[in-house]
């Protein structure tokens, strides 16, 4: 078990696009494992890996469904809409609300390198969403409007 650094909104990685994960090896799985500490013991709902400064297209959710990895992920499909507030962990002290699609259905694959498709709803599918972007380089500061500073 490692906690990593969670990098905050200013450093210039969290706006990189991510790389491919071409290593379904002991270091990818590793990466993992630290991502979910990380994530727990922030209490967050999502990490990507460029938080903790890798540039590699994955992420762990936590929700209430369960908690869930994605490497390689593809969204392809959105419906409908949802409008919600939201924080980062790389953006500590503020939230926003933020416009996402209400339903998505996302390609990805497990640690293993096996293929899998999910759908998700409601706070799960915001997650996606807000992760996915982390992947591109995108914050929900970019999308929020009514940006407040947290208590
Ligand atoms: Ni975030």
């Amino acid at each position: 078990m490692a906690i990593r650094n969670i990098i905050q909104v200013g450093d210039p990685t969290l706006r990189k696009k991510s790389f491919e994960v071409t290593d379904f090896g002991k270091k990818t799985a590793q990466l993992l494992d630290d991502m979910k500490d990380t994530l727990y013991k922030a209490n967050g709902a999502g990490l990507a890996a460029v938080q903790v400064g890798i540039l590699r297209r994955m992420f762990v959710v936590s929700v209430e469904e369960g908690y869930f990895e994605f490497i390689n992920p593809v969204i392809i499909k959105t419906s409908g809409k949802q409008v919600g507030s939201e924080g980062c962990l790389s953006v500590q002290h503020k939230y926003g609300e933020v416009e996402r699609p209400n339903k998505v259905i996302i390609k990805a694959q497990d640690r293993n390198g096996k293929e899998f498709t999910l759908t998700a709803t409601e706070f799960f599918a915001r997650a996606i969403c807000h992760e996915y972007d982390h992947l591109d380089g995108i914050l929900y500061i970019d999308k929020a409007t009514k940006l407040e500073v947290a208590d």
